[in-house]
């Protein structure tokens, strides 16, 4: 199969060029994105998702539409365009950064100036998350060994980000290097980015990656199959507390049960300084047919049957190991040792 990118801007940058992560592993798709409204629902929709991705993907929508706004109110405007992707997705800090970043390189300048700035800070923003994953990729080697058997949750590849990925970006590089590990991959209902993208990506990495369904992880962990966990992560309060994926709280749990190091891969566009502790997360909530429909062919509960559909949960600090970031493998207490490393 040839090489797939998961997001860049086209060759005109008239539009951003996305893979349809929804169509996996069945389909390889691209789509052109080329107005606000596109890139909205690609990003509500997880056609584009992973943090780092939908940060990076805002970026070049950000420049690819400003081109189409007006001389005379262009910032207002272009403030307005990053609020609206802003609200497509609350959870990823990532999002909400890319915006901040180019609104500022933006400030100031009339349309004619800042389009130039806009097409440097956007490419920017994808080649600093190109290099954050390769780095936090090669501090990841250094915790884990030839032979390790790891357990994953969601998916925090090349497809979540630029290249590598985050938490899955130690396995793709070792791989790389000769390292032989054995992944356990977490389903991760309801939406199945474990099924549906990280054992395709492992699988076609040409690493040996076994799914399981999430409520299986207790059971292989206490065989004594797991040596750490990985996982992303969408937002890292400043005391450390981490929100993921739905079900990475309860492998965190049954990590700590089994004495199990648990592991979370950050690039520093993820950490939210601004962000006291996980209670100030915003958890997006979706709807009840990705519980109840879609996937299947038939229904699986009465449309009357209430349902809670949190997209994300939040870690608590104390049951992380260590957070690995660009800059170096940080250890509780987070406070401290996030601020030390990034003078937050
Ligand atoms: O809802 P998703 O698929 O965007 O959720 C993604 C995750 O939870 C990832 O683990 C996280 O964004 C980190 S990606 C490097």
């Amino acid at each position: 199969m040839d090489k797939i990118f998961t997001v860049r801007i086209s060759e005109d940058k008239n539009a951003v060029e996305i893979l349809d992560q929804t169509l996996l592993p069945n389909e390889v798709k691209y789509l052109r994105l080329d107005n606000a409204d596109s890139l909205f629902e690609a990003i509500k929709e997880l056609r584009v998702r992973g943090a780092p991705a939908i940060g990076i993907a805002a970026g070049f929508g950000m420049y690819v539409c400003a081109k189409r706004l007006t001389d005379g109110d262009f910032y207002n405007e272009l403030k307005q365009l990053g609020d609206y992707l802003i609200s497509s997705r609350p959870t990823a800090v990532n999002l909400a950064h890319a915006v901040e970043r180019m609104l500022s390189a933006a400030k100031g300048a009339d349309k004619e100036s800042a389009l130039p700035l806009l097409y440097e800070e956007c490419m920017r923003i994808y080649d600093e998350d190109r290099e954050m994953c390769r780095r936090i990729s090669e501090y990841g080697l250094t915790l884990v060994k030839d032979g390790d058997g790891i357990l994953t949750h969601c998916n925090a590849g090349a497809l979540a980000a630029s290249e590598y990925g985050t938490g899955l970006g130690t396995l793709l590089l070792g791989k790389e290097l000769g390292y032989n590990f054995r992944v356990f991959s977490d389903e991760t209902r309801p939406l199945l980015q474990g099924a549906r993208l990280t054992s395709f990506e492992l699988n076609h990495a040409g690493i040996d990656v076994t799914l399981i369904c999430d409520n299986a992880a207790s059971l292989v962990m206490s065989q004594g199959k797991i040596q750490a966990c990985f996982v992303g992560c969408d937002r890292v309060a400043a005391n450390g507390d981490t929100a993921n994926k739905i079900g990475t709280r309860s492998v965190a749990i049954n990590a700590k049960f089994h004495n199990i190091p648990f592991y979370v891969f950050c690039p520093s566009s993820t950490i939210d300084f601004g962000c006291e502790s996980g209670e100030k997360i915003v958890i997006e909530e979706r709807g009840a047919d990705e519980i109840k429909t879609k996937f299947f062919e038939k229904p699986v509960a009465e449309d009357s049957v209430k349902c809670f559909n949190p997209a994300f949960d939040v870690t608590p600090a104390e049951l992380i190991t260590a957070i690995v970031t660009e800059k170096g493998i940080c250890r509780y207490p987070y406070t401290q040792s996030l601020k030390e490393l990034f003078g937050g």
